[in-house]
């Protein structure tokens, strides 16, 4: 298991005091705060090798380029992809998700062809394919989440056809914690030909992946959610996908000749990265990544999945509909850990979520209200917003304890 009081010293946001209260950061979902390793990355890049990579021969612009490439090829270890070619670095997990779409779907996508999402998409998995789909006369369909909030597979099944060119769906719900089957999706998706693209933003912070154990072809992840800095992310993509889709946008560096009235594009992983890249945050993330291989990311999973277990077990204390703390508490998504790990969502009868996360503020607790970027989801669940707490590697029991005293609190002043 994780060493957690060791991990939290290597975190100095985690020494604030906010509103007097020491810090209990449960907002990790939408982003995780920094190691000292990481801010030491970008501190030491731009103190002792900042340069442009790839164009300089200079000592800097070597060191730079040997940098980059470095954190390139241990992403693609990290991920077990097949080579630091198929990872192509970009800004966020949303834009890796657009790179697919507007690349390889207005290259490959024809009219009544059919793309599989599922109502527990984050907008970045539902809006580009909203915009391709327009484009090009390519109908969406949508796996149905049922009440414990899983995907309706016997539905998937039904919906998949030889129109179907691609499904993309989110392995870990960042709104339920629900860790899909990505496996089994992608088997099925396969069976009929089409692509499988799986929104790892949640799940490649929080758990062993290799991408041939997923069946996946494109894998899209955001470094901040994983330790690293904001800006930058990365799109997996199997090899001989990426070579047959055409560039995202054009500039300097993804190209191979250019001529006036053409051009001849780079090789892979350049073809996808137009322009001067986030080159120390980059490294940041290489450093992220060595840091979370460190820790060991079973051991990671492992660590979540306890904090998960103990988090549902205190708030259904105060289940909907009556529980001897009072009812009106109710959590969305399974209430196990079978297949749920790292985030909860929760209502709480009378109190509006923005007014138990600024309570929850007072005392120093930062966690999520609102619709999480998955507005159809909530819809489903009929709800306009939830609270969410979500979790990472330096979080402890004592801290879910401080929640529910603040839930309790926020109770009380609603006198609930
Ligand atoms: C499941 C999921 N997918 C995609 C994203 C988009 O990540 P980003 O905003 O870093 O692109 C998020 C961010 O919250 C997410 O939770």
């Amino acid at each position: 298991m994780l060493n957690v009081s060791k991990i939290r010293e290597d975190f100095p946001i985690l020494k604030r005091l906010i509103n007097g209260k020491p810090l209990v950061y449960l907002d990790n979902a939408a982003t995780t705060q920094k190691p000292q390793a990481v801010i030491d990355a970008l501190v030491d890049y731009y103190s002792n090798h900042n340069a442009n990579i790839h164009r300089g021969i200079h000592t800097l612009a070597e060191e730079a380029t040997a940098m980059y490439e470095k954190a390139r090829e241990r992403v693609a270890k990290f991920i077990g992809a097949k080579g630091a070619q198929e990872i192509i670095f970009v800004r966020n997990a949303t834009e890796a998700i657009n790179l697919v779409a507007y690349s390889w779907g207005r290259a490959f996508l024809k009219k009544g062809d059919e793309i599989i999402l599922s109502e527990s998409e984050h907008h970045s998995n539902l809006i580009p394919w909203q915009l391709v789909a327009k484009e090009k006369g390519v109908n969406l369909r949508f796996i149905p989440i049922n009440a414990e909030g899983y995907l309706d597979l016997k539905e998937y099944k039904r919906l998949l056809s030889t129109k179907t060119k691609l499904v993309s769906i989110v392995h870990i719900s960042n709104v339920l914690g629900t860790i899909n089957p990505v496996a089994k999706i992608g088997k099925m998706a396969h069976e009929v030909g089409a692509l499988f693209l799986i929104d790892g933003a949640q799940s490649v912070p929080r758990m062993p992946i290799k991408v041939e154990d997923l069946e996946c072809d494109f894998l899209a992840v955001s470094a901040h959610k994983m330790l690293g800095p904001t800006g930058i992310g990365f799109l997996y993509g199997k090899k001989h996908l990426l070579e047959e889709m055409p560039p995202f946008m054009g500039g300097g560096d993804m190209i191979r000749e250019v001529y006036l009235d053409h051009s001849l594009w780079n090789g892979l992983p350049y073809k996808f990265e137009a322009g001067t890249p986030n080159i120390a945050d980059t490294i940041g993330l290489g450093a992220a990544v060595d840091y979370l291989e460190k820790l060991g990311m079973e051991n990671i999973f492992k660590h979540e999945k306890m904090l998960t277990e103990y988090a549902l077990s205190r708030l259904s204390e105060l289940s909907y509909p009556s529980t001897p703390l009072g009812a009106g508490l109710r959590i969305y998504g399974p209430k196990t850990t079978e297949n749920k790990t790292g985030v909860i969502s929760f209502s709480i009868k009378g109190i509006h979520p923005h007014d138990v996360a600024q309570i929850l503020d007072k005392e120093g607790i930062a966690i999520r209200s609102g619709f999480h970027c998955a507005m159809p989801l909530h819809q489903k669940l009929k709800i306009p917003a939830t609270c969410r707490a979500s979790f990472y590697i330096y979080n402890t029991k004592d801290e879910i304890d401080k929640l529910m005293e603040g839930i309790l609190k926020a109770k009380k002043i609603f006198k609930i």
